[in-house]
């Protein structure tokens, strides 16, 4: 089989296409043959030797795929024999074929392609944590989706309407006219301006009642300023950190040296909360997950989560797939077809 190997620490020049023997699944894990795997932004921060969740390299990379079943190993139903799937995957998912534990394995909505299957499960599973799970957003309440033209941006966006919150989200202004069109109340051009004061302006000073945000560093204690009370901030990502070598380096020390300290009787006084989410560190619990996605799936046949892939690059175009996002020029999801 053929896999992505990200060979060692680099630019897109150190993403190799490898063949390796086919994987025999071990007891109790299911064999998929991928017909299209997520790209994600861990991807590229791996890549830059910038995510300290990843594997040692060289690695093949990948939390998540859409494919059909096609081994089993000891102990899992037979009946999954050929069944179109969903899974996440604990890397190795951007491969012709991937062994994963079959409680990680969700039916794929027949309504989908598998491409847009395969956008679903970090990106909204990750905003399902983050605005219902954790963050607790209401009917009425108000929510700031920050780089809300991204995938786990757009889930986020589904999710808010289908609570019936009022939305704010930041994104280069290139993406707005989209997100406008999928539901977003107001789009901040996060960019060219401080959209704090923005924000508060939009909101006659108040501020909103939940932000999520994966830029990280200074950003956290912006977003923490743009809180109501009985307001709560979602740290989930340090995407500002994202450069290749030296630079990537420079970054991400400026960000950890920017990230703010929140002292309990602060939050106190202010009416506010604080959490992180990392969906990466919940491989010990399957049934949470279990749980969140048949919600995802049924909101899928409700027709209020809509998957939207923007593009899907071959496995030899991995590298163009890095930069496209890496550019900012994704609206939503990239995934790679073998
Ligand atoms: N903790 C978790 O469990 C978890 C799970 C999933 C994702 N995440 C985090 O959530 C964020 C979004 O992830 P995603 O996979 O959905 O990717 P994504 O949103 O598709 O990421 C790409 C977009 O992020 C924005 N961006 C912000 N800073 C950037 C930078 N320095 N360089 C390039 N783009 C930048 C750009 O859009 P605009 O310029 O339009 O804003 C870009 O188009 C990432 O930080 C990721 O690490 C965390």
């Amino acid at each position: 089989m053929r896999q992505i190997v990200t060979t060692r620490n680099g630019g897109v020049e150190v993403l190799q296409i490898e063949e390796k023997p086919d994987p025999i699944p071990k007891s109790g894990e299911a064999i998929i043959r991928v017909r299209a795997a997520g790209l994600n932004f861990a991807d590229i921060l791996a890549r830059q030797g910038l995510y300290p969740d990843g594997p040692p390299k060289p690695c093949v990379m990948g939390y998540e795929v859409s494919g059909v079943v096609e081994a089993l190993g000891e102990g899992v139903n037979t009946g999954l024999i050929g069944k179109s799937v969903v899974a996440l995957t604990r890397f190795g998912g951007q491969a012709e074929l991937v062994a994963v534990k079959a409680t990680q394995m969700f039916d794929k909505p027949k309504s989908l392609t598998f491409e847009q299957a395969a956008a679903i499960p970090v990106n909204y599973l990750t905003a399902y944590a983050l605005l219902l799970v954790m963050g607790s957003l209401h009917e009425g309440e108000s929510v700031l989706v920050h780089n809300a033209g991204g995938g786990v941006g757009l889930a986020a966006l589904d999710i808010a309407k289908k609570v019936g919150a009022v939305t704010y989200g930041t994104a280069s202004p290139s993406k707005h006219k989209f997100l406008v069109e999928r539901g977003l109340d107001h789009a901040i051009d996060y960019r060219s301006q401080d959209w704090l004061p923005v924000l508060k302006e939009l909101t006659d000073g108040r501020g909103v009642d939940l932000v999520i945000d994966p830029l990280g560093g200074g950003h956290w204690k912006k977003s923490y300023a743009a809180l109501r009370h009985t307001g709560r901030l979602g740290m989930f990502g340090i995407s500002t950190a994202s450069a290749t070598g030296f630079q990537g380096k420079l970054k991400l020390v400026k960000a950890v040296l920017q990230t703010p300290w929140f002292h309990p009787f602060g939050l106190l006084n202010r009416n506010r909360g604080v959490f992180g989410l990392n969906l990466g560190h919940l491989w010990h619990e399957p049934e949470k997950i279990a749980l969140w996605m048949r919600d995802i799936v049924r909101g899928v046949d409700e027709g209020w989560i809509r998957p939207y892939v923007d593009r899907a690059f071959s496995f030899d175009q991995v590298g163009e797939a890095h930069s496209y996002i890496e550019e900012r020029k994704n609206t939503g999801k990239v995934v790679l077809v073998p």
